[in-house]
C-alpha cells in the first residue's frame, strides 16, 4: 500500500480545498460547474479504488482523473514509469488522455533582469492573476503567497505583467510554480527574471533541487534555459468515464 507523507497530507486536507480521504486515497470533488473528479493519490487498494468511483458517481462526475486536481494536487498525473501502477489503473478501466513532465532542477540560477521591469515579492491581491490565468492559479498564487512565495513583474510605469510563484502546493518539497506572463508581454525576458527569482528564493529557503511539475514538453525549453535539468519524470493524465453509456 502506498502512503503520502505526513507533511504533503496535511496540506492536502486543509481548507479551503480540502481533499476528501478514502481510507488511505485521497479524491477531490468536481469544481463548480465542473464534471470532473480526481484521484488525487490513490493507495493501489482495489477497494478503495471501487470506493472512489463510488464517491465520484455519488457526486455526479461524469469523470475521475487521476492525479490533480490543479490547485491541491498530490502529483500531477500518473508517474508512466510506474508500470505496475498504470497497468492497474487500465485493468480498472482508466485509459490515458494527455501527459506531460514533471522537471527536478537545481535551483542555481544566475538572475535574469529586464530594462523597464522589476520583479518583486508581492503581497498585493490576485485579481490580475485570475483575470489572466483564471480562477485555479489565483488559489495556488494565493497559497504561494502565504509561504512569501510569490513574486510579481511590473513595468516602470506600473502596469502588471505577470506572476511567478512557489510552494502553492507541496510546499515542504520545494515546488515551482505556477508562472505566467501576459500574452503582450511575452518574449522579452520577464518569464525568465521572474522564474530565476523564484529559483533563487527556492534555494535561499534551502532547496538546492525543486520540481516543476505540469511541464508541457514544448516549454522544457524554457525551464532549461535557466537551469539544470536533473531529471524528467513523464507523467499521463489518466481518465476513467463514468458518465452511462459511455
Ligand atoms: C512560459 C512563459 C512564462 C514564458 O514567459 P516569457 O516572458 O515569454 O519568456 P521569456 O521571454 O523570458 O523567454 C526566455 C527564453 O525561453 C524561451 N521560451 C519562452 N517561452 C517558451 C515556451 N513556452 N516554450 C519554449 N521556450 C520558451 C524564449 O524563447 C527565450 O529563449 P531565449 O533566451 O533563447 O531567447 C509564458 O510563455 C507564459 O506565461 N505562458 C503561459 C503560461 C505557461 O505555460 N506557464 C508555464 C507552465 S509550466
Amino acid at each position: 500500500m502506498a502512503l503520502i507523507d505526513a507533511a504533503t497530507l496535511a496540506e492536502k486536507l486543509a481548507e479551503p480545498r480540502a481533499l476528501t480521504a478514502v481510507g488511505a486515497s485521497l479524491v477531490a470533488a468536481p469544481a463548480p460547474g465542473s464534471t470532473t473528479a480526481w484521484l488525487a493519490w490513490w493507495s493501489g487498494a482495489d477497494d478503495e479504488l471501487a470506493e472512489v468511483v463510488a464517491q465520484a458517481r455519488d457526486w455526479g462526475a461524469a469523470r475521475l482523473v487521476a492525479g490533480g486536481p490543479p490547485g491541491n494536487y498530490v502529483e500531477s498525473g500518473v508517474d508512466a514509469g510506474d508500470a505496475a501502477r498504470v497497468a492497474a489503473l487500465r485493468a480498472a478501466g482508466f485509459a490515458t488522455t494527455g501527459e506531460h513532465l514533471d522537471l527536478r532542477v537545481c535551483t542555481e540560477v544566475a538572475p535574469v533582469t529586464v530594462a523597464g521591469v522589476s520583479v518583486a515579492r508581492c503581497a498585493e491581491n490576485l485579481d490580475a492573476v485570475a483575470a489572466a490565468f483564471g480562477a485555479g492559479w489565483a488559489w495556488e498564487a494565493a497559497r504561494a503567497r502565504g509561504h512569501g512565495g510569490l513574486f510579481a513583474a511590473h513595468a516602470d510605469e506600473g502596469a502588471w505583467l505577470g506572476f511567478g510563484a512557489h510552494s502553492g502546493n507541496l510546499a515542504h518539497r520545494g515546488t515551482f510554480g505556477p508562472i505566467g506572463v501576459l500574452p503582450a508581454a511575452r518574449g522579452r525576458g520577464v518569464g525568465a527574471a521572474l522564474a530565476t527569482a523564484v529559483f533563487a528564493d527556492l534555494r535561499a529557503r534551502g532547496f538546492a533541487e525543486a520540481t516543476v511539475p505540469w511541464v508541457a514538453e514544448a516549454t522544457a525549453a524554457f525551464y532549461a534555459g535557466l537551469v539544470t535539468i536533473a531529471a524528467r519524470t513523464r507523467r499521463l493524465t489518466m481518465a476513467l468515464r463514468l458518465s452511462t453509456g459511455s
